[in-house]
């Protein structure tokens, strides 16, 4: 495990301000316990830093990053009812999107795994959502959020037009179904591709692309599912998937779909990563967040689940450190929490945001 930990946290917006801060104290109780040392510079990304700086990302951010071990982001997006400026450039418009796009974090790992102790919390049924643990592998700097042309023309004085891309080379479908293919090596050895091949030609040839990569991969069993019934299986038999492999559209509503499972979407971590490194092995500037928004409902009121957070944090120790069983313990940390009662509202508990990262910094320290 690496013994110096350079990372770059970016708080973002709304409730994301406060479970960095939860994250931070578990990551500090992390380096003290597995022996090493936080180098961490903190900016602006997004709303925050477009009050500060008149850009949603600065170049200097995007510098930083590059150089890190990995970037920790909160949350980004709208934090009140500030009128924010629109784009028709994913870059330009969204902080979060351009560093995606400039640290080519292609490989959005998406785990949602149900929690045992909260088997009676779910808004499913207990026997639907016993024993899920997927992994939905998003894509993220392709597809329909990011291929041109796309744009709002005028056609007359009372009609626009509004258009995206959604388009895929082999390159970038080849290269997200391997990693797919080599996580479910380390897991169940199922591989779920969703795909609209019916309707959409970049579909079709994901399909393709996704088969061909399937093939070199004979111990893995490789099921293509289109992306509406894979949203309808995910409700009423979760239990069947191990990798979901999915563009960047598709891959966003699943992975919220999937936090409906486990209970809420503060539970859900995620890590976007420029490749898989080797188990044990890093990889430098990935970014770590948790799948969450800002939620402006409920900011600055410290009832915030932090989980989602802290398990982004237990990413990095994982993929941005090589550190396996630390990362482990922390999610055991995690889990033991939730095991004793001790949970924020959104899963049926009454614990603050601090309260509940009490209980996990303690549960790291009887290691
Ligand atoms: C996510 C979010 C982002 C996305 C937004 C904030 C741009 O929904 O990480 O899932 O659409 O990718
Ligand atoms: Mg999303």
């Amino acid at each position: 495990m690496k013994k110096t930990a350079n990372i770059l946290v970016l708080p973002g917006d709304g409730i994301g301000q406060e479970v960095m801060r939860q994250g931070l104290r578990v990551l500090t109780k992390a380096s003290e316990i597995f022996q090493f040392d936080l180098s961490i510079e903190e900016d602006l990304i997004h709303g925050s830093a477009w009050k500060k700086f008149g850009t949603f990302c600065r170049d200097e951010t995007v510098e930083i990053a590059k150089n890190s071990d990995g970037v920790l982001v909160g949350a980004v997006g709208q934090a009140g009812n500030e009128n924010l400026p629109h784009s028709s450039d994913p870059e330009e418009n969204d902080g979060l999107m351009r560093l995606r796009k400039e640290l080519d974090v292609f490989a959005g790992l998406r785990p949602a795994i149900v929690n045992d102790a909260l088997l009676d919390e779910l808004p499913y049924r207990r026997e639907v959502s016993n024993g899920v643990d997927i992994m939905v592998l998003r894509e993220m700097c392709g597809g329909v959020m990011f291929a041109k042309p796309r744009g709002i023309e005028v056609l007359s004085t009372t009609e626009k037009r509004g258009y995206d891309t959604a388009a895929y080379t082999t390159f970038e479908i080849k290269r997200l179904a391997k990693v797919g293919f080599l996580l479910a090596g380390r897991r169940k050895k199922r591989v779920v591709s969703v795909d609209k091949s019916n309707v959409m030609e970049s579909g079709f040839l994901w399909r393709e692309v996704v088969q061909s990569v399937g093939d070199e991969f004979p111990d893995i069993e490789l099921e293509h599912m289109y992306a509406d019934n894979c949203s309808y299986q995910l409700a009423v038999n979760p239990s069947q998937f191990d990798v979901i492999i999915s563009n960047n559209l598709f891959g966003d509503i699943i992975s919220d779909q999937a936090g409906s499972l486990a209970g809420s979407l503060g539970m859900l971590p995620s890590a976007s990563l420029p490749c898989l490194p080797n188990i044990g092995e890093t990889c430098t500037a990935g970014i770590y967040e948790p799948v969450h928004g800002t939620a402006p409902d409920i900011s600055g009121k410290n009832i915030a689940n932090p989980v989602g957070m802290i398990l982004s944090i237990a990413l990095f120790i994982e993929y941005g450190l090589g550190g396996v069983e630390e990362s482990a313990i922390v999610a055991k940390a995690v889990e033991s929490t939730i095991a004793n009662g001790i949970r924020t509202k959104d899963i049926g508990g009454q614990a603050s945001s601090e309260t509940i990262t009490d209980a996990i910094i303690s549960e790291i320290s009887c290691v």
